[in-house]
This record gives C-alpha cells, structure tokens and sequence, in this order.
C-alpha cells in the first residue's frame, strides 16, 4: 500500500504486519516527515548488532573494548541534549484545566498548527525506524503497546532493551488491535550530500502529548525520556490518563521484593523524584547485621498499579531494561548494578578510559585512586589535575546506563509476571537536606496521600534547569502527571476509599529522606545497603510490631526502634536525621499552602483538613 503523498517512497511494509489502520498512520507521518527510507524494527539480535555497527559507523558510538565490556557502547550526546526538557513539555489536552497549573498547556490545535511545519520534512536524508513495543509482558491483559516513528537508531537499540520490542508485537496487534502511536524526530534533516554529525538535535524542542487521543509527538532532541518516548510520555503521562479512567495507577515508583529470613515476603513500591536513588533501592543488598534477608528488583522507575478482585494492589513494571544513572554507582553503593553492567550495555555520556572501558564519578571509590587520564564525556582530555583547576566532570551529571533487566543478578523471579506482585508498602522519599525525617509512617492512608502530594524534593541533573533547589514534587511525579495534579491526588483517595469499602487492608504510606546533611555539608545517613534499616522498620510496622513515636506528621522510629547490629550510628547522628524543628515544618507548611493555592480549583477537601489537622498538633 502506498500514499499519494508519498512520491514514490516504498513504506517496506512487512507482509506480517495486517494492520491497515497502522500502515496508513504510517504513510500518513512518512508524507509528512519525508524521510529517504522507511525500516520496520523486528527487535531481532542480529538486528540490533547491525544497528550499533551502523551507529559506530557514524561516529555515534564507540565500541567499548571487548575483553573489559563485552558488546558494550559509549554515546556521547551533544551537550546541549543531556537531559529531560521540562520547560518544552506539553499536555495539550482539549481543555486547559485538565492539564492542570503544574503542566505546561497548548491547545490542541495551536500546537498541532505549531508542530506541522516542524514536523514537515524533518526527516529528510534519513531512514524512518518503525519501532513497534509493548509496555509490560507481550500479550498480557495489562500490557499497551506503543508505535515509534523515529529517525533516530539510538532511539530503536535503546528501545530494544527498554521494552518489548520488535516482530511480534503485531502478532498481538492483529489487524485492529490498540496502539499508541508515537513520532519522534531528533529535528535535523539532511540536505542532498551534508554529512551528519554524531548526535543530531535541534535547539528547538517539544516534547507533546494529547492526553483525549492518546498520542505522543517528540521533537529536537535525542536523549533519555525526551526520545525513548514508552518510558516517561507512555508509561507515565499517557498511561496515568488511562490509569484515572479505568482505575489504575500510573507512577514513578520502583518495585521491589524483600525476604525476611523466614522466607516471607513483602513488596514495596517507592517514588522518589529522578535522580533520588529508586534504582539504587530496588538492588539494595542487605547489610551486615541482616543476614538470611534478601531484596530482589521488580522495576527501577515506573510501576503500573491495579486493584484486584481480593482487594489488593497488585504491581507491574512495564519497562524490559533500565535506563539508570551512572555517576555515584559503584561496588560500594550498589554492588547489583555494577554486576548488570558488564556487558551489552549502552553508556551515554559517560567518560572513556585509555583501555577502551567506562569511568564515572564515584567509581574512584573502588579502585583507590583517580584515573590518570580520560576522554571526558565532551570528547575532551581529562586529568586529575585538569579537574582539580576546572571542576570539570568526566561524566555527565545526568550520565546513564541502558541495560536489560536480566543483567540484573537482583531480579526478581516475578518480575516479568503478567499478575505483578501484591504491594505491602508504598514509599515517598524526596532529596532533603534539612526538615524531612528519615521516615515517617503515615497514620491512615488520607494522611499518606497528603505525605506524598506535599513532599518536596532539590532538583537534580535528571531535568534541564537549576540543580538543588527544593521545590514541591507531588508523587516524585510533577513532571509526569499527564493531568491536573488536583485530580490526580483525587484519584489516589479514590483507590483507597474504594479498596476501603470494599473491606480490604490498604498498603501502608511511608516517607523517607536519605538526604539530610550535617554541618559539614555532608550527608549524615550512610544510605545505600543501610536503608534496609528503614526498609525493616517499615517491615516491623505492617508486621503489627515495630515500635514508634507519634508526632503531628506521623509515626517515626527511636532510636531504639532500629536494628543497628554491624553499624556504628549513635543517638546523636540518628537525632541529626530525625529531629523536626518546629519552626522549619512552620515554613515548610507555608510551603504546601502554596501548592494548596496553586491547586485551589480542584483540591480535595481532605488533604486541607489534613494540613489543618497538622498545623493544630504543631500549635499544641
Ligand atoms: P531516575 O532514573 O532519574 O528516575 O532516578 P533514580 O531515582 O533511579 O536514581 P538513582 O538510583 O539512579 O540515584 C541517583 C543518585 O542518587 C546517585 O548519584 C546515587 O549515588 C544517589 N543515591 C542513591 N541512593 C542514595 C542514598 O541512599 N543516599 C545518598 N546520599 N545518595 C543516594
Ligand atoms: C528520570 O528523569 O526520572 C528518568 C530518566 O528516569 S528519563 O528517562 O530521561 O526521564
Ligand atoms: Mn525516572
């Protein structure tokens, strides 16, 4: 089948793909991007090994050396396309108000009008990727599946580890089946005879979504969330419009499982905001003092949530691989992750070493010493010294990681079960070097919502824009949320008011803060394996067991309530990370007024008689 607009450009249509819809959706973005050719993804190995040869070839990537990391490649992005572009964000649904004050908003026909002359031609000199996925286990009845259209092979290999993706998605797709369709174009056509560079963008980004028609367009950029478009805009922005519709949840959250030596287990589901250590947590390996425990990872970033029939949540992780920060992970922070990196991994603005290996910040921790020389992230000499008299970095702040989850010697023997796993707990944990407690129980599961919808977090490298600087982060999902924030905390004390009535024993709400600093400037909780402290505490409370102080937030730990066998942490340290200074939560409760304020149309009442309720406790 062919389309008149399309000049004579062949759309290679396998003769297994039967789905006339897709096909002429298809046609349609190829007459409108114009590329020189179209290639259908099967997601094959063979293919996928053509596809790095060919970015090799290009100069995107280079090949690492094969005796140190086998099969394995180093992207270095242009520097100016490093990170998720917040600011060129858009949920353009039909009305303003359903996207909300926290998301940006065009309406749907201005931005259509407005992508249209982007969008034509932009893939000229090109091949356009058909990369056909499915978010969550092939053919599952909770799985959805994505189509991207994307001028970028770093987009389809990516896409090849992140998802399932490839042939047989259409096997599940039949000829009518449900699809998301999604255009990605890294906005830098090709004239007859220009060479290309390694890492094509374009200054000008958007990065759409039309929540009512359930599609995703993508422009200028060629990195992370931004083009790898089933992660953040599909299983996030979409799916949590879908989630609120059908009555699920959608969101930003690790899934893990953890064994207590009796062989019982538990599973927790934690959002923390980018950047905020879910990776690290879903591989936590337990310390010395938790012998016969054991943590194993479900997911590492996003979590798919449905109630069933016997009144649990039960949780799936709809991604394949995971797409993690390098910088700061090594044996001593997160000894799983170091193991899922040896091999057929995808680096992206990482640093390269003399002998054709990888090097990050963080990774002196556990050869001893510095490199002597590497070539930063940027392509540029870098020495000790050099970084000693510039501050320069090797690696990229936001450096990252994509590796299939099976690299992962943590993963869960559930992980890739159509049924997810039932959740026990879920966790809320933002970047806090004052105020925030290292964790809190909340007392119900309003006052849990309220946790969660207030929670602020300092921005970090993930996104584009300032580092540091704390700002609300409702659900580690503010800029996830693919509708109006307000309805979305609506929709969480919906699932819990149906649950609720229907008898069941809801999962309990904690909030955590890894990230409190002493004097010095330096973090005070050791962190990484440590957490499983906390994680055991938490144990302890659905348990029926661990002990506890009640206070106007909720229930912490004493110091005696922790097991601090094989840790040397006193009183005094533990004060430092739990102590709430009355006059700070005064502020910071000034802090959830404005987001209250900012939020005001849609507000459910119960998370206001929740802040009167605290500032009352406080005042007592
Ligand atoms: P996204 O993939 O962006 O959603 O982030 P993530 O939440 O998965 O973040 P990740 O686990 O990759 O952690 C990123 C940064 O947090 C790294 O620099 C880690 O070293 C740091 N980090 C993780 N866990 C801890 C912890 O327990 N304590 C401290 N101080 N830092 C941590
Ligand atoms: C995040 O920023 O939260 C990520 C990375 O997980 S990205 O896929 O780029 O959004
Ligand atoms: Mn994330």
């Amino acid at each position: 089948m062919n389309h008149p607009a399309m000049q004579g450009l062949n759309l290679n249509t396998p003769s297994y793909v039967k789905h006339a819809r897709l096909i002429a959706w298809v046609a349609d973005m190829a007459a409108l991007c114009k590329p020189d050719t179209i290639y259908w993804c099967d997601g094959s190995d063979a293919e996928y090994q053509r596809l790095c040869q060919q970015l090799v070839d290009a100069g995107t990537f280079k090949k690492l050396n094969e005796a140190k990391r086998p099969n394995s490649f180093l992207a270095n992005s242009d520097p100016t396309d490093v990170a998720r572009v917040e600011d060129r964000t858009f949920i353009c649904s039909a009305k303003k108000e359903d996207a909300g004050p926290t998301n940006n908003w065009m309406a749907p026909a201005e931005m259509r009008a407005t992508l249209q002359p982007l969008f034509d031609g932009c893939m000229k000199g090109r091949t356009m990727y058909v990369v056909p996925f499915s978010m969550g286990p092939l053919g599952s009845p909770i799985a959805h599946i994505g189509i991207e259209l994307s001028d970028s092979p770093y987009v389809g290999v990516n896409m090849k580890i992140m998802t399932r993706m490839g042939r047989a998605v259409f096997d599940v797709l039949g000829d009518d089946g449900e699809f998301v369709p999604c255009v990605h174009s890294v906005g830098a056509p090709l004239a007859e005879g220009q060479k290309d560079v390694s890492w094509p963008c374009n200054k000008t980004k958007y990065i759409v979504h039309y929540p009512e028609t359930r599609e995703i367009w993508s422009y200028g950029s060629g990195y992370g969330g931004n083009a790898l478009l089933g992660k953040k805009c599909f299983a996030l922005r979409i799916a949590s419009n879908m989630g609120r519709d059908e009555g699920w949840l959608a969101e930003h959250m690790l899934i893990l499982g953890v064994t207590n030596p009796q062989g019982k287990k538990y599973h927790v589901a934690a959002a923390f905001p980018s950047a905020c250590g879910k990776t690290n947590f879903s591989m936590l390996v337990p310390p010395a003092g938790f012998e016969g425990w054991k943590v194993t990872t479900i997911g590492d970033d996003i979590a798919w949530i449905k109630p069933a029939a016997d009144g649990k949540l039960y949780a799936i992780n709809p991604e394949a691989g995971y797409f993690g920060v390098a910088p700061g992970t090594n044996f001593h922070t997160n000894p799983n992750c170091m193991a899922s990196l040896d091999r057929n991994v995808i680096f992206t603005n990482v640093a390269l070493t003399d002998d054709g290996d990888v090097w990050w910040e963080g990774m002196e921790k556990d050869s001893g010493s510095l490199p002597a020389h590497l070539i930063d992230w940027q392509g540029k000499d870098w020495t000790p010294q050099i970084a000693k008299e510039t501050g320069a970095k090797a690696a990229h702040p936001n450096a990252r990681f994509t590796v299939a989850a099976t690299n992962n010697p943590a993963l869960d023997s559930a992980w890739d079960d159509p049924k997810g796993v039932a959740i026990d707990a879920f966790m809320f944990g933002g970047r806090r070097s004052t105020t925030v407690p290292l964790v809190t129980e909340a007392r119900n599961w309003v006052e849990g919502v309220y946790a969660a919808a207030t929670m602020g977090s300092e921005t970090t490298a993930a996104a584009t824009g300032q580092a540091g600087v704390v700002r609300r982060d409702p659900f580690a999902m503010l800029p996830f949320a693919g509708y109006n924030m307000a309805d979305y905390f609506q929709h969480w004390l919906n699932v819990g008011k149906k649950l609720e009535a229907s008898g069941a024993k809801l999962p309990k709400i904690f909030t955590a803060n890894w990230f409190r600093k002493g004097e010095d400037g330096k973090f005070v909780w050791p962190g990484y394996g440590e957490n499983m402290r906390v994680l055991k505490w938490m144990i302890d409370r659905i348990e029926g067991q661990g002990q506890g102080v009640d206070h106007f937030t909720g229930v912490s730990p004493r110091y005696e309530d922790i097991n601090w066998t094989g840790l040397d942490f006193s009183a005094e340290q533990f004060k430092s990370v739990t102590s709430m200074d009355k006059s700070a939560w005064l502020k910071e409760l000034e802090l959830h007024a404005e987001l209250f304020k900012q939020l005001e149309n849609h507000l459910p009442k119960e998370l206001e008689e929740t802040k009167a309720a605290i500032e009352q406790r406080l005042a007592a």
